[in-house]
């Protein structure tokens, strides 16, 4: 989703802003726009226009100006279409205050007819333009104080929002909020930074200043002030930022996906370092989890796929009964939840409104709530009891990849915790399975040593209009996530089914040639053989079967071996040559890989 940068200090504010929009790109965007205080009491600098940063930049060329505050906005439309107006900042009339945006004002229809009413000429069709507005009129009221303006326009505001903005009258001068949205603010030498994500600034500073809900800060280049919506000054967390700048770059890698598949033996190592006998008291010390009835998995899309294997897991090993929700349908059905619910949020970027409110609606009736979360600082390990951090590091690529299989590692961990705090597994037990978990990494990066022959199988699919995955027990959800990646990135028709459901409907989609992914379970299980027999049933109707197994499988017409695991651990291994196939499906289609059309790396809208 949009992207939020503001630089203040001494160096030329055009230069980090437009680095900072750089680093955020990877959110998904349409447009993009910078405003910069250039000269005092005289109207913004100000540039913005339809489609990629690169465009920005090339309108740019040559262009210094002299200013030394600025915010800058990539914007991914929600209300109006991704044009040149529409695009992020937004001016007042006098064009002497300007207004960056992430998030929706579900009351700006009534702002805009009271605003118009008050003579104010609107220019664009955003819900953001009421706010600048708003904010125009209240500064005066205020006489002159942005802040204080800030205040009592968050105030006036329903929906959700992070807000930056800037008035000429005060150069050198930032002030923003945020509202279920998310804003931190980066603490430099002679400069400070607020921005959507750390990423924006993390190669000036790595000092992070944490912001509450409904908080607003004021930064200079030399002080920060947060105060909450009545004016009193607060104490934000400080926090350092252990990831480095070359880690969101692209390390030689022709696109950050490939990249981050790549990561994923080092990822899932990260994640399970210190962790395989059991959980520390450090990371479950706010939590009881004692006399748990039900455990409810929230999550959206590749997370949620995630929590459905985690499912598997927990049922099996703690003894506990588990519901999956996409957050988005949970949080609206007033589902019954009380304090002997443990809920678990999953989310790598910790911004997701879905699972945000979803999860607040649970803690408010009562469930203790125990987060899975790739960003540290973020809203939703913030608002929970405990959290239990992947350690994927940052994922800059949309599609998700190495924060789905550190995801995944996280279930089997918690699995094993519950298990062990409810008296369900022993510790032989634990430790069996954690033997099995330190061999993931190596298995992963066997995989991917032999995954030549994979792009070029793949390439030989480009044309297909449609694949499909099918998967049982914890192979279902495998499919389902390589259905997604495939969608999410080659653009192309996908689905994921459970083996079993096949006759019930979705065989009548079978045709000579349909390309059929089968995750098949490991040589040893007991649905082995069901499986097989699925395969069977798509091939008598003409599918092409590409068979991801530890054994090869005679009915297929392709065979993508993997490394044979523990059943409920091969969701590690099986995905990756998903992942491989979505991805070298996009390259060959001449998709964006990084960014596929559409789609938002952070959906902090609903
Ligand atoms: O940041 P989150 O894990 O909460 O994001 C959830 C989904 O939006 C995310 O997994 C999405 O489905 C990815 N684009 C999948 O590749």
């Amino acid at each position: 989703m949009c992207g939020i940068v503001g630089y203040t200090g001494k160096a030329l504010a055009l230069s980090p802003v437009l680095e900072g929009l750089r680093r955020l790109e990877y959110r998904g965007y349409d447009s993009a726009g910078i405003a910069l205080v250039v000269k005092k009491g005289e109207p913004l600098w100000i540039e913005k226009r339809a489609g990629k940063l690169s465009n920005l930049e090339d309108s740019l060329a040559d262009t210094h100006p002299d200013a030394h505050s600025g915010i800058g906005h990539t914007r991914w439309a929600t209300h109006g279409g991704p044009t040149d107006t529409n695009a992020h900042p937004h001016l007042d009339n006098e064009g002497k205050l300007a207004l960056i945006h992430n998030g929706i004002i579900e009351n700006y229809v009534e702002l805009r007819a009271i605003l118009e009413k008050r003579g104010h000429v609107f220019k664009s069709e955003t819900d953001t333009e009421s706010v600048v507005h708003l904010l125009s009129d209240a500064r005066k009221e205020h006489k002159g104080d942005l802040a204080a303006a800030m205040r009592d326009v968050c105030g006036q505001l329903r929906g959700s929002f992070t807000l930056l903005a800037i008035h000429s009258d005060e150069p050198g001068r930032i002030v923003g909020a945020r509202r279920n949205s998310p804003l931190v603010v980066g603490v430099g030498d002679g400069e400070n930074f607020l921005a959507s994500d750390v990423s924006a600034f993390i190669s000036h500073t790595k000092h992070a200043l944490e912001l509450g809900q409904d908080e607003v800060v004021d930064i200079t280049d030399s002080k920060i002030t947060v105060t909450d919506l009545s004016g009193k000054v607060l104490k934000p967390r400080e926090y350092e930022i252990s990831w480095d700048a070359s880690a969101a770059e692209r390390g030689g890698f022709p696109h950050f996906m490939l990249k981050e598949i790549y990561e994923q033996p080092k990822s899932i190592a990260d994640t399970l370092i210190g962790r395989t006998a059991g959980l520390d008291t450090e990371i479950t010390a706010g939590i009881n989890l004692e006399g748990i009835s039900k455990v409810v998995i929230i999550a959206c899309g590749t997370a949620y796929h995630a929590g459905l294997v985690g499912k598997y897991a927990i049922e099996k090993w703690a003894s506990v009964p588990v519901d999956v929700e996409l957050a988005s349908e949970y949080r609206y059905r007033e589902p019954s939840v009380d304090k002997s619910t443990l809920v678990i949020p999953i989310s790598q970027s910790g911004e997701t409104m879905d699972t945000l409110m979803a999860m607040r609606y649970a803690r408010t009736h009562g469930a203790r709530v125990f987060a899975v979360c790739n960003t540290n600082g973020s809203t939703i390990p913030r608002e929970s009891d405990a959290v239990l951090y992947t350690h994927a590091g940052p994922e800059i690529a949309v599609a998700s990849t190495k924060a789905f299989t550190a995801q995944l590692i996280a279930m089997y961990l918690i699995a094993l915790h519950l298990g062990s705090v409810r008296g369900v597994i022993d510790k032989k037990f634990v430790s069996e399975i954690g033997i099995e978990l330190a061999q993931l990494p190596a298995k992963v990066e066997q995989i991917l040593e032999t995954v030549e022959p994979l792009r070029e199988l793949t390439r030989k699919f480009k044309d297909s209009g449609s694949m499909l995955f099918l998967g049982r027990n914890v192979g279902y959800p495998t499919a389902l996530e390589g259905a997604l990646k495939l969608k999410e990135l080659a653009y192309m028709h996908a689905e994921g089914f459970a083996g079993g459901e096949l006759k019930h409907g979705p065989i009548a989609l079978i045709d000579q040639g349909t390309a059929v992914i089968a995750v098949m379970p490991t040589s040893t299980s007991p649905l082995y053989e069901k499986m097989a027999s699925n395969v069977q049933e798509v091939k008598a109707r003409g599918a092409v079967v590409i068979a991801i197994g530890d054994v090869d499988l005679e009915s297929a017409a392709h065979n993508i071996r993997i490394p044979s695991s523990h059943d409920f651990l091969q969701p590690v291994l099986a995905v990756v040559p998903l992942q491989v196939i979505a991805y070298e499906m996009a390259v060959a289609r001449g998709n964006d890989v990084d960014q596929p059309r559409n789609l938002a790396k952070s959906v902090t809208v609903e």
